[in-house]
């Protein structure tokens, strides 16, 4: 398994991204209300690899993932892709610019239009980009059904016909259609049985191989994410908290919430847990339109000194080591202070 290569220049980076949603209720309101989903968030993806994110519901994944195809607009930030800022191009520029970077849903039913065939959903990025037409539009649907081991004999049938793996390998497909660089598969598995779940992710990994495909890869599910991720990074309110190579996040969590995550997979899958006694995750989520001051993580955390409340952790390079951790001690530190302010 490959591990990011530091000497290239990374495919996508993303410096200080910002999504602040407004949502002040009514026309007289005092104040303005600001959900602040993504909030600072800073990392690289190297060709060929993939990027895991992970992090409890309602992190900032999926906002995240939008902004890097400009489905949604970012507040602020960066998102260079090739070196260029994506925020920069023009609706016109970005929209040449998506043959490049494709997503991959979640629920891939409500993601396919029913009343499509599944050979004009396949084809419709290349009809709308203008790449073939005709017999060689049709040859090319039928080729890229047989690429993610659909029957081309299923071409003229409905997505409702499929079963729930099989309309993801059509979104895969669909996908795949103008040979992009870079696919953000958010959630790509996580509606699917255990059994299904590896079929596509095998399948991922495969065309990852053949076609040299880069993924950004969303889940919170860890064994998924675990299983096709080269490197990973854990998400806290709308802050990545931790980056490493996804053995290094699961042998040794050096961020106390990426130890809670891991603490917080079932009994039943052992080999992904990586310490016995470490923290479990307790308390609730704060709300993101009011995030607590100093580290994010601050009031769930067992280790939280008085530093933790004034001072935010900046993201930052654990020598030697190869990752990044945005804590004041990381595990593994000696931790100063072990009173518990929860
Ligand atoms: N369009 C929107 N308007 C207002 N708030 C939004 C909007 N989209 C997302 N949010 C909020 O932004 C935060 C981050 O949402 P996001 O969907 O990115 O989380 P996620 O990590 O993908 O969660 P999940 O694991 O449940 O998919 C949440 O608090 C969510 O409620
Ligand atoms: S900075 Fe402090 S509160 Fe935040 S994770 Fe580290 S020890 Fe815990
Ligand atoms: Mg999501």
């Amino acid at each position: 398994m490959k591990i990011a290569n530091r000497g290239q220049a990374p495919l996508l980076e993303v410096k200080g991204l910002k999504k602040h949603f407004d949502i002040t209720k009514g026309w007289f309101a005092k104040k303005r209300v600001l959900l602040k989903a993504v909030d600072g968030v800073d990392f690289k993806v190297y060709r060929g690899e993939t990027f895991g994110i992970v992090g409890e519901s309602g992190c900032g994944k999926s906002t995240t993932g939008n902004l890097v195809l400009r489905l949604l607009e970012a507040s602020e930030g960066e998102i260079l892709f090739e070196g260029q800022d994506l925020r920069k191009l023009t609706s016109e520029q970005m929209r040449e610019k998506r043959k490049d970077i494709q997503m991959i849903f979640q629920d891939p039913f409500s993601s396919l239009n029913p009343r499509m065939r599944v050979e004009d959903i396949i084809a419709e990025p290349l009809r709308s980009h203008k790449v073939l037409e005709g017999g060689q539009l049709r040859q090319r649907v039928l080729e890229l059904m047989d690429t993610v081991g659909l029957s081309p004999s299923f071409a003229p049938r409905y997505p409702h016909e499929f079963s729930g793996g099989q309309r993801q390998r059509i979104g895969i497909a669909r996908a795949l259609a103008l040979k992009p660089k870079l696919i953000v598969c958010d959630e790509a598995v996580s509606a699917l049985d255990v059994s299904i779940q590896s079929q596509i992710l095998n399948l991922l990994s495969r065309l990852q191989r053949e076609f040299d495909l880069t993924y950004i890869f969303i889940g919170h599910g860890l064994p998924a994410v675990k299983h096709i991720s080269d490197r990973i990074a854990v998400m806290y309110l709308g802050k990545i908290v931790e980056v490493a190579g996804k053995e290094q996040l699961f042998r040794q969590p050096k961020h106390p919430y990426t130890q809670g995550l891991l603490s917080s997979i079932p009994i039943s899958d052992p080999s992904l847990r990586s310490q016995k006694g470490m923290p479990v995750l307790e308390g609730d989520i704060p709300s993101p339109t009011n995030p607590p001051a100093g580290c994010r993580f601050h009031t769930r955390c067992p280790y939280a000194t008085e530093r933790c409340i004034q001072e935010e952790p900046p993201l930052k390079e654990v020598e030697g080591e190869g990752r990044m951790v945005a804590c004041h001690e990381p595990i593994g530190s000696e931790h100063s202070c072990s009173t518990s302010i929860s």
